[in-house]
C-alpha cells in the first residue's frame, strides 16, 4: 500500500477528486494547510493578486491505495492539479504498512481496494 500526498491550489479540488473518483479509490482526506515551496520569500500568484508572505493556503489530499494503482493515481492527480504556474504544488509518495477498516475490524491492502459497499447507492 501507498500513500498519495498532494499538495494542490484550492481551486483544482474539483478536478483532483474528479480524477481520483474515475480510478475508483477507496478514499481520499482533505486538509487545510499553509505552506511554501521554493520561492519562500519571494511572490507567488494567489487569486489574481501578488503577496508576498512566506506561507501560502493550499489543500493537502491524502490517499491510501493498493500498489498496483499507484502510478495511475500520481499521474491523474498531476494531471488534474497542473496550470503551469508557479505554486501548482507538490506531491509525496509514502510506504504504509497497514490499513484497517475500523466498523469490521478487516485488515490489509485488501481493505483500500475499491468495491461498491453494502447499501451503496442509499
Ligand atoms: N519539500 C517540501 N516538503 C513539504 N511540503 C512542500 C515541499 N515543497 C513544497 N511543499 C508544499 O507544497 C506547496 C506548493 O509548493 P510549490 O508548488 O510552490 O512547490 P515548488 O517546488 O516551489 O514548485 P514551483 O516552482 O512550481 O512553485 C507548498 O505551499 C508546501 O505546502
Ligand atoms: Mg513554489
Amino acid at each position: 500500500m501507498k500513500k498519495v500526498e498532494a499538495i494542490i491550489r484550492a481551486e483544482r479540488l474539483q478536478e483532483v477528486q474528479d480524477a481520483l473518483d474515475e480510478l475508483g479509490v477507496s478514499g481520499l482526506t482533505v486538509s487545510e494547510v499553509m505552506g511554501c515551496g521554493r520561492q519562500k520569500g519571494y511572490t507567488e500568484q494567489y487569486r489574481g493578486s501578488r503577496v508576498n508572505i512566506s506561507l501560502l493556503p493550499k489543500l493537502k489530499v491524502e490517499s491510501v491505495v493498493a500498489d498496483e494503482l499507484v502510478d495511475k493515481v500520481v499521474d491523474a492527480v498531476v494531471g488534474a492539479a497542473y496550470t503551469g504556474e508557479i505554486g501548482d504544488g507538490r506531491l509525496f509518495v509514502y510506504d504504509v504498512v497497514q490499513a484497517v477498516r475500523i466498523r469490521t475490524g478487516e485488515r490489509g491492502e485488501d481493505t483500500v481496494r475499491h468495491e461498491a459497499p453494502v447499501g451503496w447507492g442509499y
